[in-house]
C-alpha cells in the first residue's frame, strides 16, 4: 500500500484528448489515449486524495476511487475545470487539449461536392493559462508535449502559463508520449530541471510526479 501523502487533498486531473466536432458525424482529435492522466488519477487516489478526473473520450475504465467528469470538446473541458478550481488543492493537466476547433459546427452532414474543401479553425481558450491567472493557493502542474527543444519549450510554457511544475514530454522519444503504457519525462520548476525520469511505466511516472508535487505543496491551515 502506498503512503497517504495526499490525504485530505482534493486533486483535479485532466486526461485524454478533446474532440472538436465538424458536423454530426465527423470530428478532429489527437492521439491521446488518456493513460497518463488516468495513471495519475489512480495513484493520487491510492495516496489518499479525493480525485476528480475530467476526461475526454477514452477506452479506459474509471480508476478506483476517482470521480469521473466526462467531457468532449476543449470548451466542455474548460467549463468542467474552471467550475472546480476553487474546490481543488492540486491540479494536474495531462490532457491533450485541441489548440483549434472548427469555426462552425455544421448542423447537417457536409456533402461531398468540390475537389477541395477548406475547414476554418479558430483558437480554443488555453485552459492551463486561465488557471495560471486565476489560481490562489492551488498547486498547478502542466504538461508540455514536444517534438523538439523539449527543455526550452517546456520552460517557456511553465512561465507563460504560470505553473508550479511542468512535465516536459518528448513525444518523439521511443517508449514515451502518446498511447503506450510507458513514458519518459523531464520535470521542471521555475529554476530549471527538478528531475528526469527515464522510460518507465506511466504508473511509475505518475507516482514520482505526485511525490514531487506533494512535497512542494503548502500544508493546509
Ligand atoms: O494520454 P496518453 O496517450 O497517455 O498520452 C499522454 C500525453 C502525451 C497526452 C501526456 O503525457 C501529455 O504530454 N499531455 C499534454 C499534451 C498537450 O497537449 O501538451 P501541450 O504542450 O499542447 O499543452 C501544454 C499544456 O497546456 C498541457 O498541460 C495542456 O493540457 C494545456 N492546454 C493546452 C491547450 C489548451 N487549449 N488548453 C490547455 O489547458
Amino acid at each position: 500500500a502506498g503512503s497517504a501523502i495526499l490525504q485530505g487533498k482534493r486533486v483535479l486531473v485532466t486526461a485524454g484528448g478533446t474532440i472538436e466536432r465538424i458536423d454530426p458525424v465527423r470530428y478532429i482529435t489527437n492521439d491521446s489515449s488518456g493513460k497518463m492522466g488516468y495513471a495519475i488519477a489512480e495513484e493520487a487516489a491510492r495516496m489518499g486524495a479525493q480525485v476528480t478526473l475530467v476526461s475526454g473520450p477514452t477506452a479506459l475504465p474509471v480508476p478506483k476511487g476517482c470521480q469521473l467528469v466526462p467531457v468532449k470538446s476543449a470548451l466542455d473541458m474548460r467549463e468542467a475545470v474552471l467550475s472546480r478550481l476553487d474546490a481543488s488543492d492540486l491540479i494536474i493537466k495531462a490532457a491533450a487539449v485541441a489548440d483549434y476547433r472548427p469555426a462552425v459546427i455544421e448542423p447537417q452532414k457536409i456533402k461531398k461536392k468540390s475537389d477541395s474543401l477548406t475547414l476554418e479553425l479558430v483558437k480554443n481558450p488555453d485552459i492551463l493559462q486561465e488557471i495560471g491567472t486565476l489560481k490562489k493557493e492551488q498547486f498547478v502542474v502542466g504538461f508540455a508535449a514536444e517534438t523538439e527543444k523539449l527543455d526550452e519549450h517546456a520552460l517557456d510554457k511553465l512561465q507563460r502559463k504560470n505553473c508550479d511544475l511542468i512535465v516536459g514530454n518528448d513525444v518523439s522519444q521511443e517508449g514515451a508520449g502518446f498511447s503506450g503504457d510507458t513514458n519518459a519525462v523531464r520535470i521542471f520548476d521555475r529554476n530549471g530541471l527538478v528531475e528526469a525520469l527515464p522510460v518507465q511505466s506511466k504508473q511509475a511516472v505518475a507516482r514520482r510526479l505526485l511525490e514531487i508535487a506533494a512535497a512542494r505543496m503548502k500544508p493546509k491551515r
